[in-house]
């Protein structure tokens, strides 16, 4: 049956404004005033925003890292991205040295197939750069639609990648038409800073803070933008929590490099202190790049409306406090780098940017949907609500406040990062191509329905 949204109001990446949709099927098939449609079931939405679904271009479901396994998987990871108004998400396909990328591949589908309620794509990690990689590559971009790879210039001895695997994937993604992405710290030097440390005895969660300087976040965003250059190809940063990094992008772009940037919520709310919590608690902030000084937040901000940044992932990596993040206890380097974060970033960006002022409604749309789906090669079936789009639609009530509580969201982790926090606006319906996965607040959706995407090559948007 027809689903007939009467009452609210659009908003996309360029308008608001009052309008019906409706869906048939999969797809939005006609947006008007007043629409007169008798065979169709009727949502309210009266006093309600219908914004695109949330697209989280950063996400580690069921990944095995720092001697354990993220707590959330394909299932209990997408539910609560669902909940909290994200619709598609793109996880990251770890790959190891001397592994085929197919088979890399096959175990990520295994991981998400019948478990994923939202649709999902891959980003691929290119572990080494050889011949037969860079090769296999074209079958990865022109069939399995994986069309973003990821180097990490950090993680020394785990994922580390050298300057010459970097400038090798830049030029074979310009090739094929990937976005290269990199986690971009200089590992060698977090290195060094980490043996100093624990030499010292310094092994509290404070010290993963402090063996992770922003100059080693902007020195590497600098290397991977002047290799971009030197390419000529076409670079995504993730994860930019401070303002050296910052700079680097702003100059780039200035230069009219293909370059763009991503930030998360956490670096936009949250600042080092929490590092500095007693009993422990410091370790459930402990992720890389690490928590910033609060000024920081400011400069992330403005980068998100001066255009300088363009996306805000979750960096979605969940470990339980208990059980996981202690392995750290007595040495921080044995803390899971990661948090629990897919629920709660279209949300935080709504009530901290949006309904602060900070961005425009249209900008909220185009942050945490639009530019997502066009610099990962799925707009407009993604990303907007037009006709013959995915019908991927929040219903979404601005004049509700609620705190976020480990308490009441629907991760599979035993703490929330932003426990306590008062956010404006709540997530009431979510329909993932015409099809409610939460239904008045209330999950409905089915694991296995969300379905993987073949995305198209790079195109600079
Ligand atoms: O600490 C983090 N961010 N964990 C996930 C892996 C990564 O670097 O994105
Ligand atoms: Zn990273
Ligand atoms: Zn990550
Ligand atoms: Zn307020």
């Amino acid at each position: 049956m027809k689903k007939l949204i009467q009452g609210g109001t659009v908003v996309t990446a360029a308008d608001t404004y009052q309008a019906d949709v409706l869906i048939d099927g999969e797809s939005v098939v006609a947006i008007g005033q007043k629409l007169d449609v008798t065979d169709a079931e009727v949502i309210d939405a009266s006093g309600c925003y219908l914004f695109p679904g949330g697209i989280d271009p950063h996400t580690h479901l069921d990944m095995p890292f720092g001697g354990t396994t993220t707590a959330d998987d394909f299932e209990t990871g997408t539910r609560a991205a669902a909940f909290g108004g994200t619709t598609t998400i793109i996880d990251f396909c770890l790959t190891s040295k001397g592994q085929t990328l197919n088979d890399a591949i096959k175990i990520w589908h295994a991981k998400a197939d019948h478990k994923a309620v939202i649709d999902y794509g891959f980003h691929l990690m290119i572990a080494e750069a050889n011949d037969s990689v860079l090769q296999q590559l074209e079958q990865v971009v022109n069939e399995e639609g994986i069309t973003s790879l990821k180097v990490f210039m950090a993680y020394k001895n785990v994922f580390q990648a050298d300057d010459e695997t970097l400038f090798k994937t830049l030029i074979r993604a310009k090739e094929l038409g990937a976005l290269v992405q990199v986690h971009a710290e200089n590992g060698d030097v977090i290195d060094y800073l980490i043996k100093e440390a624990l030499e010292k005895g310094n092994t509290d969660p404070i010290y993963h803070a402090h063996t992770r300087p922003p100059v080693a976040e902007g020195e590497a965003t600098g290397r991977a933008i002047a290799l971009t250059a030197l390419a000529d190809s076409q670079l995504y940063v993730v994860h930019v929590s401070c303002s050296e990094a910052v700079q680097r992008i702003a100059e780039a772009r200035e230069r009219g490099l293909n370059v763009y940037g991503e930030t998360c919520p956490q670096y936009l709310t949250l600042d080092i202190t929490s590092l500095e919590k007693p009993d422990f608690e410091g370790a459930k902030y402990v992720w890389s790049p690490p928590l910033r000084e609060k000024w920081n937040q400011e400069v992330l901000w403005s980068a998100l409306k001066n255009g300088i940044l363009q996306t805000v992932g979750s960096d979605q990596c969940s470990f339980n406090f208990a059980g996981q993040k202690d392995l750290g206890k007595g040495d921080f380097t044995k803390i899971p780098n990661g948090g629990p974060l897919i629920e709660d970033r279209f949300g935080i960006l709504y009530s901290e940017g949006a309904h602060k002022g900070r961005i425009s409604l249209n900008q909220f749309v185009d942050i945490t949907s639009t530019k997502s789906a066009k610099l990962f090669g799925m707009f407009p079936k993604k990303g907007t609500i037009a006709v013959g789009s995915d019908a991927d639609i929040v219903i979404f009530n601005p004049e509700v406040t609620r705190t976020i509580s480990a308490t009441t969201h629907h991760m599979n982790v035993d703490y929330n990062p932003f426990e306590g926090m008062e956010v404006h606006g709540e997530v009431v319906s979510v329909l993932s191509r015409g099809t409610y996965v939460i239904r008045d607040k209330q999950f409905v959706g089915t694991a296995g329905n969300g379905r993987f995407i073949r995305r198209n090559k790079f195109k600079r948007p």
